[in-house]
């Protein structure tokens, strides 16, 4: 039966179309678009021997005959949280709850709590055709897609209607519970480390692009980005991604998916799908990070609702750029090192997908921005300059060198949640 959440998304999902949608998340793509055939159809697997990237196969039983992930029971997965148990749920998303459970890394039987390999399982709550499809989505990609920023896929499980897929646990849960949580358990980033995490999300993103087979995400957002306990950043949810266009072949969506707040205003206009989406969503990303404030948020002020279009204009001016700044990292950052943060995200936000850079120039330029030692003298000097005669309420790094004003991180670790240690 459909418990109401549930059924609230599937009669949702149907009203989401060309950009006209009811819920934050605007799933749903008709059955004839999804590049999957009826269950268990037959056909010649379309993967290319000769790379490792996922190409999309057709059908539910090609998949899962080709992947090499783990089959695991639902009873293993059942004990391996504890009968699912509610206090052990890490987090609640559109496809299910995420349970911290314990199982043996070489067997992959349940252990007891505490011992053996921790696993996050996230477990499917919706019937119907849209959480099956990215539920197999996710095996077809994550099955085999393999980098230090991509989350990893252990194993799944299918008997009856159960759907789980098993990942390895980010002991520092996602990036959107650490810039936009306000309790004792997230206290707030500090700027090297946002850097440092958008630095590892934009690899992850240019692994995907730069496939011989482009993968377009789809659904880029801070809530996919899991940290692990070094706050590396892994991208997760796989279950709306898609292969790029090929050859003078491009995707357009009878129906666009993501999440809003975040998709690209050209996909949400006409459907048009490429790697440029994602750079979009990249961008609104990348300003959240900066601003600490939500893609949407409808508790802030009129007018301050969508964070793109209120950025936006002091994005373009350079002295005002301090404005979107998060004010929790005053001291923390050089001025000229926030105006290049916030021209790449003003890059990444072109309306025209065609000025947005791809991704490996944004690691280029995030690369640039990371807290390195060993700064050579003329940047430190040019970081000094572009600081002086700063408006009211800038953070003043001019007294310092910029070596000093990156060293500022007196950044206050989150301290233990029980779940995420
Ligand atoms: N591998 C993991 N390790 C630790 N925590 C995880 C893991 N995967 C997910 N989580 C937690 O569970 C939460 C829910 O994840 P999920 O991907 O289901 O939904 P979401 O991304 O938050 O939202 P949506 O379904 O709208 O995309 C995440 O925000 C994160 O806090
Ligand atoms: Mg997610």
């Amino acid at each position: 039966m459909l418990d109401l959440k549930t059924l609230v998304r599937e009669i949702l999902g149907n009203f989401c179309l060309m950009g006209v949608c009811w819920s934050n998340r605007i799933k749903a793509e008709s059955p004839s678009n999804t590049g999957f055939n009826s269950k268990n159809g037959s056909g010649s697997s379309s993967r290319a021997s000769s790379t490792s990237m996922p190409l999309t196969p057709r059908s539910e039983g090609e998949i899962l005959q080709s992947t090499t992930l783990k089959s695991i029971s639902f009873s293993e997965l059942k004990t391996a949280t504890r009968n699912f148990r509610p206090d052990s749920v890490l987090g609640d998303g559109g496809f299910g709850s995420v349970f911290k459970g314990w199982m043996d890394e070489s067997s992959l039987k349940a252990s007891k709590a505490g011992t053996g390999m921790v696993i996050a399982v996230k477990k499917l709550n919706q019937d119907g055709f849209q959480g099956h499809k990215e539920w197999l989505t996710e095996i077809n990609y994550l099955g085999e897609l393999h980098h230090p920023n991509l989350v990893k896929l252990i194993g799944y499980c299918l008997e009856d209607d159960h759907r789980l897929l098993v990942y390895e646990f980010m002991p520092k849960g996602s990036m959107e519970n650490h810039l936009f949580r306000r309790s004792s358990h997230f206290q707030p980033l500090s700027w090297s480390l946002r850097m440092t995490i958008a630095l590892g999300a934009a690899k992850g993103l240019a692994f995907l692009h730069n496939a011989e087979r482009q993968i377009i995400h789809r659904d880029f957002k801070s809530s996919n980005i899991l940290l692990d306990s070094n706050y590396n950043a892994k991208l997760s949810d796989f279950g709306l991604a898609r292969d790029g266009p090929t050859g003078d072949k491009s995707h357009v969506s009878t129906r666009v998916i993501g999440t809003q707040g975040y998709a690209a205003p050209e996909y949400l206009a006409t459907g048009h799908l490429t790697t440029k989406s994602d750079i979009y969503s990249f961008g609104v990303v990348l300003l959240e990070m900066l601003s600490g404030r939500r893609a949407i948020d409808k508790n802030r002020p009129t007018g301050e609702h969508n964070l793109v279009e209120w950025a936006k204009p002091y994005l373009r001016n350079k002295r005002r750029v301090f404005r979107v700044i998060d004010p929790r990292l005053e001291g923390q950052y050089s001025v000229s090192r926030s105006q290049k943060a916030a021209v790449l995200a003003l890059q990444c936000l072109a309306v025209d997908p065609k000025y947005r850079p791809d991704m490996n120039e944004v690691v280029t330029i995030l690369e640039e921005l990371q807290d390195t030692k060993g700064i050579p003298k003329s940047t430190q000097k040019e970081h000094n300059a572009t600081s002086q005669g700063l408006p009211n309420g800038a953070p003043d790094s001019s007294k310092r060198s910029v070596d000093d004003a990156l060293s500022v991180t007196a950044y206050p670790r989150p301290s233990r949640n029980p779940l995420f240690a």
